[in-house]
């Protein structure tokens, strides 16, 4: 059986959580989607292609791992690649709600689509995106939470929407 898992996300930017999921999700799967949403209601640090190219980058030595971009409903997407799973990783009970809402909608809007949930690993479970971009954005030292090519592009960015501040 060609199992085919898609695991979504803004990855605003990539983070060391992130990668732990997309291993531990190559390892189950067959073949593993890291889909990019492109259309979020939220305003992101990183455009679209640099979201997308960091990934790529992320996950270059994972042959089951691709990375796409994600426009418009997530469960028709997964239907459209013959998925039949979304990945999702959990952090702490505070991700609970958010993530059951979601994988509750999306089973309503298509019934066969299953969400499986891994456990974030303890060495990342207080890392997200929001946190190291406010940690980057003050003056902290985000690097050790993200892939090592992000950092310095995280450390450009920050320091361009702060027009030189925090330097
Ligand atoms: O990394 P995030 O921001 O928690 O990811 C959220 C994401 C991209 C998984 C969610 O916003 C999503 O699925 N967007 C695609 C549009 C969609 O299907 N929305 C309804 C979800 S119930």
């Amino acid at each position: 059986m060609n199992r085919i898992a898609v695991y979504p996300g803004s990855f605003d930017p990539v983070t060391l959580g992130h990668i732990n999921i997309i291993q531990r999700g190559a390892a189950l799967f067959d073949r593993l989607i890291v889909a990019v949403a492109v259309n979020l209601e939220k305003q992101t640090l990183f455009p679209e292609e640099d979201r997308l190219r960091l990934l790529r980058k992320s996950v270059e030595t994972l042959p089951n791992v691709e990375v796409d971009r994600l426009d418009g409903l997530l469960v028709d997407y997964v239907q459209r690649v013959k998925a039949g799973v979304v990945l999702r990783g959990v952090r702490a009970v505070s991700d609970f709600d958010y993530e059951f809402q979601m994988a509750a909608m999306n089973r309503r809007l298509a019934r066969q689509v299953e969400t499986v949930f891994l456990m974030a690993d303890e060495s990342a479970a207080f890392i997200s995106s929001r946190l190291i971009k406010e940690v980057a954005a003050m003056g902290g030292d985000a690097t050790p939470f993200v892939p090592s090519h992000v950092g310095p592009e995280l450390a450009a960015r920050v320091a361009l929407k702060n027009g030189g501040r925090n330097r």
